[in-house]
């Protein structure tokens, strides 16, 4: 069975990476970064493999709680999260799905001075609709009641989330609004031992304050651990 369930779970990533047929995904260049064409996720290798590394853990040692990613855009990381429970057949935890599914919100420069200037809000790429991210889960046959979609701003939804506790926290909201909401909602719910994952540490200097920020000010020591040049994660004491 392990095999089995070994071999479902990269099955599922290379599939969710688009990595199936040929081992470099079809992305497109922009002139300022790639997106993939075909993909269910914008992770990569990498930052799929320290998905499923967090998520495995929390099963195998028991930390309770729900899963959650905050910013999922056509929904491969929370796909992939989804698979993860039903091959260790864990019926008990959801898979909370958090998202504008329009796109980013303009900064608000005023109560996020670190936003000032953001542009994500006008990448017409990044708006992918509730009903594409419920066919997504479909086609991988994974769209179930374990699910639970979040639609909204964060500052509406996540405070309001009825979640009671998490095991992982996947953050990838771009911005430094989108960041220090979803910590200063969800942080509080997250189980000793569990996982924040923050995807756009290296790649936004907004997300990158808001993470030094929220660490400071609740004075967490855990070490910030590289995934690759942009994730970082930390395990919760
Ligand atoms: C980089 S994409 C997420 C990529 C995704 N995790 C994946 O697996 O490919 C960022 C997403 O965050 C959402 N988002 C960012 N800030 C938000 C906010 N404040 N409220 C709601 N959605 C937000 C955007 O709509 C977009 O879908």
């Amino acid at each position: 069975l392990i095999d089995l369930q070994n071999r479902y779970i990269e099955l599922l990533k290379l599939s969710l990476l688009d990595a199936i047929y040929d081992p470099n995904r079809d992305d497109r260049l922009t002139p300022d970064r790639l997106w993939p064409r075909r993909a269910h996720t914008m992770l990569n290798r990498e930052r799929m493999d320290n998905l499923q590394m967090c998520v495995e853990t929390a099963l195998m040692d028991n930390i309770p709680g729900d899963l959650i990613e905050t910013g999922v855009w056509r929904g491969g990381a929370t796909i992939f999260m989804r698979g993860i429970l039903k091959a260790y057949a864990d019926d008990s935890r959801r898979v909370w799905v958090a998202d504008s599914f329009c796109g980013l919100p303009p900064p608000d420069e005023n109560a996020f001075p670190a936003d000032k200037g953001d542009r994500h809000y006008e990448r017409s790429e990044l708006a992918v609709t509730l009903d594409e991210v419920k066919a997504n889960f479909a086609k991988y046959n994974l769209l179930d009641e374990a699910v639970v979609f979040l639609e909204g701003w964060f500052r509406d939804t996540l405070p309001k989330c009825a979640a009671e506790r998490f095991a992982v926290l996947r953050l990838d909201g771009d911005m430094y609004e989108s960041t220090i909401e979803a910590l200063e909602s969800l942080y509080p719910k997250l189980s000793p031992g569990g996982f924040v994952i923050i995807d756009d540490y290296g790649a936004v200097e907004g997300c990158r304050r808001a993470v030094c920020d929220f660490r400071l000010a609740h004075a967490i020591e855990q070490p910030l651990i590289d995934i690759d040049w942009t994730g970082k994660y930390w395990r919760r004491g």
